[in-house]
Order: C-alpha cells, then structure tokens, then sequence
C-alpha cells in the first residue's frame, strides 16, 4: 500500500531538473527532500533557486538513495548515466521518472527492464507529449472512429540545439548524445506510436549530416524513417538537430474516413462541413522547445496517481522500452541499408 505522501529526490540540477522540481511542487502530497548532484554545492543552490531550501544536498548517489522519506528518484542527468541510476534506485526499492532516453543500447535497456520488473516499482519515461493537449484531443477523435482505421501516419521533431541550449556541449558528442533519434527525436516515434495504436515490426532509414556541420554533432543530427506497424499501417518518422527554424513537431495520421492534419481534422462523417475545408481542433499544440513549456504536469500527475493505486503507468520502462527498441532497429537499418526487423 502506497503512502499518502511522496518524498521526492532529484538526480542532476540541470535544466530539465529545475522544471521537474516546479511540477512536482504543485503535486498535492509530493515534497522534494533531496537533491543529488556531483557538486554538493550545486545541489544546495538548485533547491535554494526553486524554493526548496529544506531538500538535502547529496554529492553521492548511495547516501542520496539511504535518505529517509525518499519514495520517488527523478533522473535528470546526461544519457549515459540514466540505465545504472535506473538500477540502483530500483534495487533501492523507489518509484523512478525517467528522463529520455533512458538507454543508449539493447543491453542496458534489457539490464534496466529486469531491474525494474524484479524490484516491482513504478516507473514514468519523460514521453510527456503524449500529455499534451492535442494529442489528448487526437485520442478522443480516433476514439470517436471519426477518420476510421488508420493506414498511414508521421511525426517528425525538428529543433536545432546547439550552443543556445546548455545540454548542447555534452549532447553533441557521440558516446553521450547517442543519435538524433535517441537525444530528441524519440518524442516524436513514441508520439507517432502512441498514436496509432500498434508496435512497429519494420524499419528503413537513411540520416545524413549538413556538409559544413556548423553545430559540431559527432553523429548524424538528421534522419529519416519509414516504419511498418503490426496491425498493417504505415509511417514516417523524421529529425533534425541541426535545423535553423522555430520548433516544428508535425502529425500527420490518415485513416479511411478522415485525415488529422496537426490541428485540423477531416471527416466524412461530418456532412456538414464544406468538401474542401478542415475543422480546427481546439488544442495546445507541442510548439515548443523549451522544458517550461512542456506537458510534465499530466504526465506526472499519472505517475503519482498509478502509485497510489497499484497501477502501471501507460509510459512505463517496460512499455517505453518499446520506443527504444524501434531507435536500435533504425540505427542497424541506416548502417546495414536495409529493412530491420524490430527486435522487442
Ligand atoms: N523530456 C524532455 O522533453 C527533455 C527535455 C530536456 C532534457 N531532457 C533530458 O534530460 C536530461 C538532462 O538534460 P538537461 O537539458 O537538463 O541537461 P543539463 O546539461 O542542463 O543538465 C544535466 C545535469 O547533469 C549533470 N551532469 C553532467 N554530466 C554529468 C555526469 N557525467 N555525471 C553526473 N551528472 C552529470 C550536470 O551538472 C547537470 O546537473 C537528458 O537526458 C535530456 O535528454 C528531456
């Protein structure tokens, strides 16, 4: 049986740290009580910042997990350190949200999985778009059936980050960034994935890097996919980190009743709309880049509410593992050129 209260610990004071600790704040019943940081500085001054002077500062990841009331671990540091935090908070017996990606390869994410599962705890993977007020919206259309079966969607998340964002020196980097897919694009294949409502068995993919590389990317920052889904469907999923625009996260789904176009709908079913004309789906769209601007609230706001009931939240490690799953398949497809079979 959950407690009432959650005591909450924070692992990382960067800047997706800092918007996890303002949600979690407007949480009834969740109280921040410590912060973990290589600098114990550091983790002092991030509580001070966001009005959480008596969270205690830890400069060391066991005595962080042995602090008394801690319920729930939040992992907001780099990639590479997110699959042996994920197992030591397990084994330590906490609820864990998980920033993305979770995992860099196969077997971490396997190791991360089986920690999990065994320790019985609950976990939230940082996919918050879902969350987001049109793809929320989205969900009720095609509950609705109002564009029928889906045959074909795409999703793509096209964001520069560079020196602008403070992650970008560290994210550029092969060994921490991982790919484009993995650093960023995952928000748009597990958007594209939620929403059609079927795992992908099937990838092809190509990614490329701009001839002058102005952002420095160790890696590809662009790429492009073509998915198979189970149920017959098709896709496309794009990224590109290196791109010099406002954020764009475009949706795309076609089912053969109707087409959802972003934030505007087509139905047969609606005889009285003009042939030619989309209808405007009332909804915040996913527009922005920034960490304050993103739909946590929702996503965390589940958690806590699957902790209190016993219940498995639908963005679990087990089932976001998925997501990765697909990436992995990606990266073997744009190596090897040819269609991969998805492995999980
Ligand atoms: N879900 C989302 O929409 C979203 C948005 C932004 C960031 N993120 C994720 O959050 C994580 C952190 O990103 P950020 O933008 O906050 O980065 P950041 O650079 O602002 O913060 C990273 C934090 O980790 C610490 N750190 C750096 N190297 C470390 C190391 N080797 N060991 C331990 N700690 C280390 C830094 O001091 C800092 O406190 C990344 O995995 C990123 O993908 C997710």
């Amino acid at each position: 049986m959950a407690k009432d209260k959650l005591g909450v610990g924070i692992l990382g004071t960067g800047w997706v740290a800092g918007a996890h600790i303002d949600n979690f704040k407007k949480i009834p019943g969740c109280e921040i009580v410590a912060i973990n940081s290589r600098d114990k500085k550091k983790a002092a001054a991030k509580a001070a910042l966001h009005g959480v002077p008596s969270a205690t500062p830890y400069d060391d990841l066991k005595a962080f997990l042995k602090h008394p009331g801690l319920d729930v671990v939040v992992i907001c540091t780099p990639h590479p350190n997110h699959p042996a935090e994920t197992i030591a908070a397990a084994r330590a017996g906490k609820h864990i949200v998980i920033e993305k990606p979770v995992a860099l390869n196969r077997a971490d994410l396997r190791k991360m999985v089986a920690a999990v599962e065994k320790a019985g705890v609950t976990t939230s993977v940082c996919f918050e778009v879902r969350w987001i007020g049109l793809f929320r919206n989205i969900q009720a259309i095609l509950a609705q059936n109002l564009i029928g079966n889906l045959f074909y969607g795409e999703c793509s998340y096209f964001h520069g980050i560079g020196p602008w964002y403070g992650q970008w020196k560290w994210n550029v980097k092969k060994k921490i960034g991982g790919d484009a897919l993995l650093t960023a694009g995952c928000h748009a294949l597990d958007g594209l994935i939620w929403l059609m409502g079927s795992k992908v068995v099937e990838v092809s993919a190509f990614s490329n890097t701009s001839k002058k590389n102005p952002l420095k990317y160790e890696y590809d920052p662009n790429s492009v996919a073509i998915l198979k889904f189970a149920n017959g469907a098709i896709g496309k999923v794009a990224t590109s980190i290196e791109c010099r625009q406002p954020y764009l996260f475009p949706v795309l789904l076609q089912g053969d009743k109707g087409t959802i176009w972003n934030d505007q709908l087509a139905t047969i079913d609606w005889p009285g709309v003009p042939k030619e004309k989309w209808s405007k789906i009332p909804a915040a769209l996913p527009d922005s880049g920034d960490v304050n601007d993103h739909p946590y609230m929702g996503q965390l706001e589940h958690f806590v509410e699957c902790i209190h009931a016993g219940k498995r939240p639908t963005n679990d490690l087990k089932a976001c593992a998925h997501i990765h799953e697909v990436v992995f398949a990606i990266d073997e497809a744009i190596k090897s050129k040819r269609v991969v079979k998805v492995k999980g």
